[in-house]
């Protein structure tokens, strides 16, 4: 039994999906939430830049005497999962956990990606799926206008900005013939309905902070780590920069309000940074 909290950190807004999931799967965990609103996005930065972040944001939440880690965000841990297995508790992100869950999914072995330039680029989800299943055939997909129109709030099914955007990031997966299309950012579920719309009814969505949610879960269980007890859980929320903004749009993230967000200077973790 380990009371601790877990540590979950995204370069912003998007892993609290992944929270939402972990209050589901793990109603009573404690989580304390990191959220890099000062430097986000990530998804558009250099691997060394998203590195050297992802070392800071561990630094920060191992500092917090947290029983394990969670990249929630698609760039980390698409980018620094070499980083996040040196750390002295487990790590959890959310690639592996997303591919292989898509590995089995797919009927017709034809499996879609889409997520930001960098974790597309990485080619690490290629890799994972390959990895799990040999013979599938990956069709991959950045969008960079998703995670700006999720910021903005465009996020309603019937928003037909993010319609069009979905229409013309994802047509050619639909053409493909893929029946299985992961959402390798944690931003995307909350515009999942718009990416239906495009990809049709029998193509399969996975949530990746939902898949990394049940494999940390799964883990923490057969380590005999899970809280015990009557102590309530609870959580607390940092972030690097707008604590208010933050606050706001968390409620659409999690579907209930956050309180007392704290502010956090980042960049006093350097010497981790270089390590
Ligand atoms: N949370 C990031 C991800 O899942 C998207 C936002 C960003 O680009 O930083 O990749």
């Amino acid at each position: 039994m380990d009371n601790r909290p877990i540590g979950v950190f995204d370069s912003g807004l998007g892993g609290l999906t992944a929270v939402k999931e972990l209050e589901k799967v793990l109603p009573g965990e404690s989580v304390i939430y990191f959220g890099d609103t000062g430097r986000v996005p990530y998804g558009t930065r250099s691997r060394e830049t998203v590195r050297r972040y992802a070392r800071q944001d561990m630094a920060f939440l191992t500092r917090h005497d947290v029983k394990a880690v969670l990249a929630a965000c698609g760039t980390v841990s698409s980018t620094a999962g070499d980083i996040g297995a040196a750390l002295p508790v487990p790590y959890f992100d959310v690639l592996n956990p997303t591919a292989r869950a898509a590995a089995k999914r797919t009927r017709r072995g034809v499996v879609g990606v889409i997520g930001t330039n960098a974790t597309i680029h990485s080619g690490s989800y290629t890799k994972a799926l390959l990895q799990a299943e040999p013979g599938l055939k990956v069709f991959c997909q950045a969008c960079p206008l998703f995670v700006p129109l999720v910021e903005s709030g465009f996020v309603e099914p019937e928003e037909e900005i993010t319609y069009l955007a979905a229409k013309r990031y994802l047509e050619p997966l639909r053409q493909a013939g893929v029946d299985v299309l992961i959402l390798g950012c944690t931003h995307y579920p909350i515009i999942s309905k718009a990416i239906g719309r495009v990809m049709g009814e029998g193509v399969e969505l996975v949530d990746s902070g939902r898949e990394a949610a049940l494999a940390l879960a799964e883990e923490l269980k057969r380590r005999e780590m899970l809280s015990g007890g009557e102590r309530p859980r609870w959580a607390e929320y940092y972030v690097t920069d707008a604590p208010e903004n933050f606050a706001g749009v968390a409620e659409l993230f999690l579907g209930h309000s956050v309180e007392g967000v704290q502010v956090n200077d980042i960049e006093s973790y350097w010497a981790e940074s270089t390590t």
